[in-house]
């Protein structure tokens, strides 16, 4: 019995032990729980004040970056705005000075043409034949001998205008090449020279000099640009000339090198002359071929025109 009893009395007591022992296990777990609950409470309410702060701050720096963005838009626009301005400025200052150039270039094409005209005899393209007159002392401003080679044998040194004496010349050597024989009879004739051989013929065929040989003043030889041409074998100033090879030369070539024939058939004023050849520049004399015209049957205004550009 009092075995028993004991024994029911450890027994009791273990149980008490366990009993303690399961208790104060549970309340120390409890309250590890509710530490480790309480810590991640912190935790999130820390994260959550973190997150709040962040979004904040998230909020006004995009609020910042926005206003900056406005603010530079409309510098930018302002900025598009003044290079419009400067660039209408600047096409404006190009067009002004588009126009000085153009200013200054026809000032000196005027200056240009002025000083041309100024160094070519403007009675070059004047129709002399018995109309115009040139007095005892026009000398035109420049004459070359022409070489002897280019003269008819046995006829004295003549002279060319200094300034058309190269058309001469080449279209001398391009007949040549042609196989043509061209050979000059009379070039320059001062007014004193022509008086003289006026004279001559009014001696020889009287009023019928006329139909032939111009009174001095009046003659185109006066201006040094006219040349009386012919073939050794026709040998001088004369209708047959007409009859050659080299005449037919002339008539197809001689406008390229400036040369016209100034007494065609059924002209106004004198016979038909086809050995007498007047420069009046390549610009003019192509003109005319190209109209079929004759230089005295144009205008003299339209005939003017073209003295500027006698020698180019
Ligand atoms: N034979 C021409 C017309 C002159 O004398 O000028
Ligand atoms: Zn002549």
């Amino acid at each position: 019995m009092e075995i028993k009893d004991r024994t029911k009395n450890i027994l009791a007591i273990s149980a008490f032990v366990v009993i303690l022992a399961t208790l104060v296990f549970v309340i120390i777990q409890n309250r590890s729980q509710a530490n480790t609950i309480s810590s991640l409470q912190e935790e999130l309410n820390y994260f959550a004040a973190e997150n709040a702060s962040s979004s904040r701050n998230f909020r006004t720096e995009r609020e910042i970056a926005s206003s900056t963005i406005a603010e530079l838009a409309e510098r930018l626009s302002m900025t598009a705005e003044e290079l419009e301005d400067v660039e209408r400025d600047l096409r404006h200052e190009e067009d002004k000075n588009e126009d000085f150039e153009d200013q200054i270039k026809a000032i000196s094409g005027t200056v240009g043409i002025l000083d041309k005209l100024s160094k070519t005899d403007e009675e070059l393209l004047q129709k002399y034949s018995r109309t115009y007159f040139l007095n005892e002392n026009f000398v035109p401003m420049k004459l070359s001998k022409i070489e002897t080679k280019y003269i008819l044998p046995g006829r004295q040194e003549q002279y060319f205008h200094g300034d058309a004496i190269d058309f001469l010349n080449d279209m001398l050597d391009d007949a040549e090449n042609d196989g043509m024989d061209l050979k000059v009879l009379s070039a320059y004739r001062s007014f004193d020279e022509q008086q003289s051989l006026k004279g001559q013929y009014t001696q020889v065929y009287g009023s019928g000099a006329n139909a032939f040989s111009a009174d001095q003043g009046y003659s185109e030889h006066q201006l040094g640009t006219t040349v009386d041409i012919s073939d050794q074998v026709t040998g001088g100033a004369y209708t047959s000339f007409a009859q050659t090879e080299e005449y037919k030369w002339l008539l197809e070539n001689a406008h390229k090198y400036g040369f016209i024939l100034s007494y065609p058939e059924d002209n106004g004023f004198y016979v038909f002359e086809p050995w007498h050849w007047r420069f009046v520049g390549i610009d003019l004399a192509s003109d005319l071929r190209r109209e079929n015209a004759d230089f005295y049957t144009w205008d003299q205004r339209t005939i003017d025109e073209y003295l500027v550009k006698i020698f180019d």
